[in-house]
Order: structure tokens, then C-alpha cells, then sequence
């Protein structure tokens, strides 16, 4: 019997090596320990054995089979750590697969310049407003002093809505709201679109934005107008961007000045892109506040005086970033964007 038991052992030993899966390990179990198992029917054999032999047959055959039981269920557990991992890991997220197809994106480069020339002046003592898009021709041309055969009025020049609102074509409307409001001193910018009838080209767009800044207070002089300019000019560009100035006429501003900056492509030498004079396109109109626009007002134009510029954003971006053409900004070329 012993041996008997010991060749069924060996056999069950090399069966349980090859076992791979729990369906495996249940077709052993039956083979050994089942009705018609091999352990099973070695049981059975005993009723044949003389009396003397059957205890001792008896013992080492429950030790088998309990052998067989303990190994199965040792197996079944290492099976059974075996299917989890794999399923782990089959399961895990990859966070970082497919990461292409996922770019975040940013802002327009039009509106980081807004961000960037808003916080230069509120890092110089500014306030920073909204306006409007949509305002009445009171606010855009009446109240800043525009006479009523002004060219900028015509319909060919300005998008209307009707006879009394329009599109902005300036942000400058913002210095009558602003004023009207009648807090004093007044140091503020206000960014955003305006619109013009104006046909596309390398320098232009219908939908441009524009940077407003007012300034009204007792004593405010033209040197203080300067002195802003620079300091804004130098921050936004570096050190050695140099400013022009060039005399200009303005209904709403007396005097009134244009300014250009040190062309960013030749760094002032002449190129093609400047037409040889060194100097950027025209960057920002401004001047003193005319009295008649503080009295429209309300304001006391004998005690307050103030400057005022407005600044083409797209064109200080263009100087920025050296771009030869305005289209870039609206094309959304992601070529391009991706740039920035
Ligand atoms: N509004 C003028 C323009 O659009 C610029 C300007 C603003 C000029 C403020 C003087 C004062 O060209």
C-alpha cells in the first residue's frame, strides 16, 4: 500500500507542476481525491486488506490525501496571486499615454499683451476698466470734442448700428464714461476691440485693440505724459528701444503727438521693413487733454488738466515679437500660436 500511495504522490507531484490554472488544479483534484479518484479508489481497496494491515493503510492514506488537499490549496493561492497581478496590471491607467493628443492650450498672443501692458501700468499706480464694444456717438465722437464733419464719423470709416451707436472705433470713449463718473483723480487704462471700416492689409484690420490711458489731476503736465510713455516703452521693450515723437493733430487732445519706436527688425540701422528710416510704424496717438473735453465733462478745466494716449496692441505685439504682418494675430494658424 505504501508504495501504492508513494507512486500516486510522485504522479499527483508532476501533475501539479504542469497545473497553470484553477480549472487545471480542480481536474487534479478529481483525478486524486474525487469518487472515482485514484486516492478514492485506493480507500476503497482497503475493505480487502487482512485486519491487521487495514489501520496502518488506513493512516497512510488519509495522510495523502491530506497531503494532496494542503498542496492543491497551496497551489490555488499562488494561482490565484498570479491572475491578480496580471490583472493589475493589465488594468493600470497609463496617465501618460496618448499625452499628444491632449495639449492644453493658452491665450492669443493679442490677449497675453493685453495682460502684460495691463499689469505694466497697474505696477505704475493704474486702475484697469472694461468699456464697452457697443457705444453711443455721444461718448465717441461728441463728447471728445470731434467736430461734425470729422472724416472719422463717415459710415465709410465706421461701423454703425444706428444713427446714435456704434461699433468703437477708438477705446477713447472710455475717457468721457471714466470722467463723467467725476471721481479725482483719475489714473486709469482700459484695453480692448474696436472697429473700423478699414480694408485688410499687412498693417490693418476691421477688428484691432487698443489700449486707453487717462490721466486727470491738478498740475498733470506734458512732461508727465513723457515720463509715462518712457517708462511703459522701456519696460514692455528693454533699455535701448528708443522713442520718437512727431507732432499730430487730435480733436480731443491739444497738442497732440504720434510716437514711434527704434524699428525692431534693423534695431534702428534702416531695413526694408522700416523703409529705411529706423523707425517703427506709428504706435500710439495722444496728447493733453483739450479743456472742452474736461468741461463736456464736468470737469474744471482751469484747476484739473491731464494727458491721454491710446496704443495699437496689435502693433505693439507685431514690434514684440517682430511679426511682419497683423493677419498672423487672427489667422490661428496653430503653427504660429504654438509659438507663444
Ligand atoms: N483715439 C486715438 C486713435 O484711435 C488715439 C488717442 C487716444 C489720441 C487718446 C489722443 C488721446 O487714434
Amino acid at each position: 500500500m505504501e508504495e501504492k500511495l508513494n507512486k500516486v504522490l510522485e504522479a499527483f507531484t508532476k501533475d501539479l507542476e504542469g497545473a497553470n490554472d484553477l480549472a487545471e488544479l480542480e481536474n487534479l483534484r478529481i483525478k486524486y481525491l474525487g469518487k472515482k479518484g485514484e486516492v478514492t479508489s485506493l480507500k476503497k481497496s482497503i475493505a480487502k486488506l487482512p485486519k491487521e494491515e487495514k489501520p496502518k493503510a488506513g493512516k497512510l492514506i488519509n495522510q495523502t490525501s491530506s497531503k494532496i488537499e494542503e498542496s492543491l490549496a497551496k497551489k490555488n493561492e499562488e494561482i490565484k496571486a498570479i491572475l491578480l497581478e496580471k490583472k493589475v496590471k493589465e488594468e493600470t491607467i497609463d496617465v501618460t499615454a496618448h499625452f499628444d493628443k491632449y495639449e492644453s492650450g493658452h491665450f492669443a498672443v493679442i490677449n497675453q499683451t493685453m495682460e502684460e501692458l495691463e499689469s505694466i501700468f497697474q505696477n505704475m499706480g493704474f486702475d484697469v476698466i472694461e468699456g464697452p464694444e457697443v457705444d453711443t456717438v455721444k461718448y465717441v465722437f461728441d463728447d471728445l470734442n470731434s467736430p461734425k464733419d470729422h472724416p472719422a464719423r463717415s459710415t465709410s470709416d465706421t461701423f454703425y448700428i444706428n444713427e446714435d451707436v456704434l461699433l468703437r472705433p477708438h477705446t477713447s470713449s472710455m475717457q468721457i464714461r471714466v470722467m463723467k463718473e467725476g471721481k479725482l483723480p483719475i489714473r486709469m487704462v482700459s484695453a480692448g476691440r474696436v472697429f473700423r471700416n478699414d480694408e485688410v492689409d499687412q498693417t490693418h484690420s476691421p477688428m484691432f485693440h487698443q489700449l486707453e490711458c487717462l490721466v486727470v489731476d491738478e498740475k498733470v503736465s506734458m512732461a508727465n505724459l513723457k515720463a509715462t510713455l518712457e517708462t511703459f516703452i522701456k519696460e514692455m521693450f528693454g533699455e535701448d528701444m528708443n522713442l520718437r515723437y512727431r507732432p499730430h493733430h487730435f480733436p480731443f487732445t491739444e497738442p497732440s503727438l504720434e510716437v514711434d519706436v527704434t524699428c525692431p527688425v534693423c534695431k534702428g540701422e534702416g531695413c526694408s521693413s522700416c523703409g529705411n528710416t529706423g523707425w517703427s510704424m506709428e504706435l500710439l496717438g495722444g496728447g493733453m487733454v483739450h479743456p472742452k473735453v474736461l468741461e463736456a465733462c464736468g470737469i474744471d478745466s482751469e484747476k484739473y488738466t491731464g494727458f491721454a494716449f491710446g496704443l495699437g496692441v496689435d502693433r505693439i505685439a507685431m514690434v514684440k515679437y517682430g511679426l511682419d504682418d497683423i493677419r498672423l494675430l487672427y489667422d490661428n494658424d496653430k503653427r504660429f500660436i504654438e509659438q507663444f
